[in-house]
Order: C-alpha cells, then sequence, then structure tokens
C-alpha cells in the first residue's frame, strides 16, 4: 500500500459567479521515500488538491478519498488531523513568512514546535536539535544564528529555516507548495538540493508542487501534470519527459530551454479555463495544436498509453507510439506548409 492514496478528488467552491470546480476528479499515489511532483500553470488546482488533504481548504465540498497511512484524511476528525499536521505530514509553502512568525525568534519556533509535540525532550535537547537542524539545512554558524529574527535571514536561507522546521519532527511526508518558486535560479537549486539531502536522510516522500517542469526534471520520481483541475498525465520522470503523450505536457516542455529550440522558447498561447460549468470537451482544446473533432465533443478520461500500466494521459490521441508519432509529423508538416512562403 503507498503511502498516500488519493482518489476520485472533487473539490468545488460556491462562489458569487457560480460553482468553480477547482479540482476534478484527481487520484495519485505517494510511495514511501519517494517524490511526486504536481506540475501545472496557475491556478490548475495544485494547491487546492493538496491543501485539502491536509484539511486547510475552508468552506469547499470536498468527495472523495485522501488514505494517509490508512486513515482517510478527508472523514478525520479536528484531533487527528492536527496531529498528522506537522508531526506526520510537514509542509512548506512559496512564502516563509506564513508559517515562520515574524516576531520570534527561529530557534525558540523551532524548540516550540519540538516540545509542542515531544513532551518529554527538555529545552536545552530541543535548542541543541534546532541547532543540528539549522546546520543540516545550510545555515552558517547555525549556533549564532538561532537567535536571529526571521527577518534578519535572506529570502533563500529563509527557506531553508522553513525547510528545517517542517522536518523537524521527521514527518513521512513533506507537502512543498511551489518551494522555490520566489527565489533565484541558483537559489532555488541549493535549496531542492537540501531537501533532497533531508529526504535521503531521513526517508521522507515528497509532493513537489510547481508550475516549473525544469524544477521537478532533477527532484521527481513520478509527475502528475495538471490542467483546470485535471490530471492531464501521469508518468515516471523519464517516461514523462522523454516520451510525453499529452499535447498539454508537450507544451509545457517547448517552454523549457533544454527542451524547446535553443533561444526561442514558446510558452503556450491562450489561457487556462475557468472551471466554471466546464463544458463536456477537452479542457485544453481552444489551446492544443492538435486538436480534432472528437475533442470538442468529449471529455478524454485517463488512459494507459504505451502499454506502460504507469504511464496515463486524458488525450483522445492514438495511445500507441507509433500513432502518436504518426500525429507529431503530420503536426509538423502542417506547420511547415503554413510557414513557407508563397
Ligand atoms: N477559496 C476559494 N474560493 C473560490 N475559488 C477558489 C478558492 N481557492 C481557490 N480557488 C480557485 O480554484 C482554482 C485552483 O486554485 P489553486 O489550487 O490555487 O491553483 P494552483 O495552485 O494550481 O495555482 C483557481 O481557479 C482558484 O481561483
Ligand atoms: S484531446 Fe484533443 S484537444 Fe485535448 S489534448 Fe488531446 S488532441 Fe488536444
Ligand atoms: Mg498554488
Amino acid at each position: 500500500m503507498s503511502l498516500l492514496e488519493i482518489r476520485d478528488l472533487e473539490v468545488a467552491f460556491n462562489t458569487s459567479d457560480g460553482v468553480v470546480r477547482a479540482v476534478r476528479g484527481l487520484s495519485f499515489d505517494v510511495d514511501r521515500g519517494q517524490t511526486l511532483a504536481i506540475v501545472g500553470e496557475s491556478g490548475s488546482g495544485k494547491s487546492v488538491a493538496t491543501q485539502t488533504i491536509t484539511g486547510l481548504t475552508r468552506g469547499a465540498k470536498v468527495t472523495g478519498r485522501a488514505t494517509f497511512d490508512g486513515v482517510d484524511l478527508l472523514q478525520a476528525d479536528r484531533q487527528t488531523l492536527q496531529k498528522i499536521r506537522g508531526a506526520r505530514i510537514g509542509m512548506i509553502f512559496q512564502d516563509p513568512l506564513s508559517s515562520l512568525h515574524p516576531y520570534y525568534r527561529v530557534g525558540w519556533q523551532i524548540v516550540e514546535m519540538l516540545r509542542a509535540h515531544d513532551k518529554s525532550i527538555s529545552k536545552s535537547a530541543a535548542r541543541d536539535r534546532a541547532a543540528y537542524l539549522l546546520s543540516q539545512v545550510g545555515i552558517p554558524h547555525a549556533k549564532e544564528r538561532i537567535d536571529d529574527y526571521p527577518h534578519q535571514f535572506s529570502g533563500g536561507m529563509r527557506q531553508r529555516v522553513m525547510i528545517a522546521m517542517a522536518m523537524a519532527l521527521e514527518p513521512d511526508l513533506l507537502i512543498a507548495d511551489e518551494p522555490t518558486t520566489a527565489l533565484d535560479v541558483t537559489v532555488q537549486a541549493q535549496v531542492l538540493t537540501v531537501m533532497r539531502r533531508l529526504q535521503e536522510e531521513m526517508g521522507t516522500a515528497i509532493i513537489l508542487i510547481t508550475h516549473d517542469l525544469g524544477v521537478v526534471a532533477e527532484m521527481s520520481d513520478q509527475i502528475v501534470v495538471m490542467y483546470a483541475g485535471h490530471a492531464m498525465e501521469k508518468a515516471g520522470r523519464r517516461e514523462l519527459f522523454y516520451g510525453y503523450h499529452n499535447p498539454y505536457t508537450e507544451g509545457l516542455l517547448a517552454s523549457l530551454p533544454v527542451h524547446g529550440n535553443a533561444g526561442r522558447l514558446q510558452p503556450i498561447a491562450g489561457t487556462p479555463p475557468s472551471t466554471i460549468d466546464p463544458p463536456a470537451r477537452c479542457a485544453f482544446a481552444p489551446r492544443c495544436p492538435y486538436v480534432f473533432d472528437r475533442c470538442w465533443q468529449e471529455d478524454p478520461p485517463l488512459r494507459t498509453v504505451y502499454d506502460d500500466p504507469a504511464h496515463s494521459s486524458a488525450c483522445w490521441l492514438p495511445t500507441d507510439r507509433a500513432g502518436r508519432q504518426a500525429a507529431r509529423a503530420k503536426l509538423a508538416e502542417a506547420r511547415a506548409v503554413a510557414e513557407e512562403p508563397v
């Protein structure tokens, strides 16, 4: 059994404009010690899906299952959820100040957190542990910096402090929601390396949420590509990067420096659709270069592709490799004709 099993998760919000269906029938598994990346443009439902799992979405209508080590988190009472959060599921966000209190010294905050979950640990032992954790995430002079306030750290260092705090109780699962989005590229890589080192040391599973496929290239074992509340494609990392099926994944990859034409990055044209009263068609149809009649008539379900049970795609293109390649060749030909000078 996987550590976390999400099944048919639906999350909807009542708004004055209508019912926003932020997550629509999402299923995935996270295995112990593994990293699952959830990738998709802003508004695709990544944060809502993971916040719902940890009981942090308020006022939403939620159905489905989220089984964590045998406990359905969607049915669990407040107390059970509170115990699991922090101790067994750690969380980090884009903005460290959402988890770090600005008015308290960082060491004190880690000490309080350790003592809240383990009454038997002495203050000085907790302090030693906090200093050790800060050194583990690469804070220089951790023993002294333990008495600094959050604002005395740079953005990247603050992100490391938040990782130290989220990992302090050696959780089974870390949910990292756009943890490096606000950081520059070099610092991003350092912060991800720190996360991975702690993961290896503690055997933690990670759900890494990002809008940037580049970030997950190094880090992930499994990838879920989300669009308009749906999973568009699910696959292992290699399979996704080198043998993707879904045109939306293709679009995300084309916007990466290493995969797109060098120097000619191509962001996907158009904007993601609203999920208020989504029509019964492929959500990506208005932006998809491959679109054909059937795409406008029926919403494609996730289907196994390339005979790989671990690889699925929600798309009406042929599910065999030859058929998919033929579609790509046809599109390339049509594009070449369109670009020919008259
Ligand atoms: N509390 C809320 N009430 C209404 N709509 C919401 C609420 N929270 C999120 N949404 C909507 O749900 C969709 C998914 O949001 P989110 O999960 O934050 O996207 P992502 O994290 O992928 O950028 C968006 O359309 C967003 O506007
Ligand atoms: S179903 Fe059609 S519109 Fe949707 S991604 Fe596939 S080809 Fe494109
Ligand atoms: Mg988000």
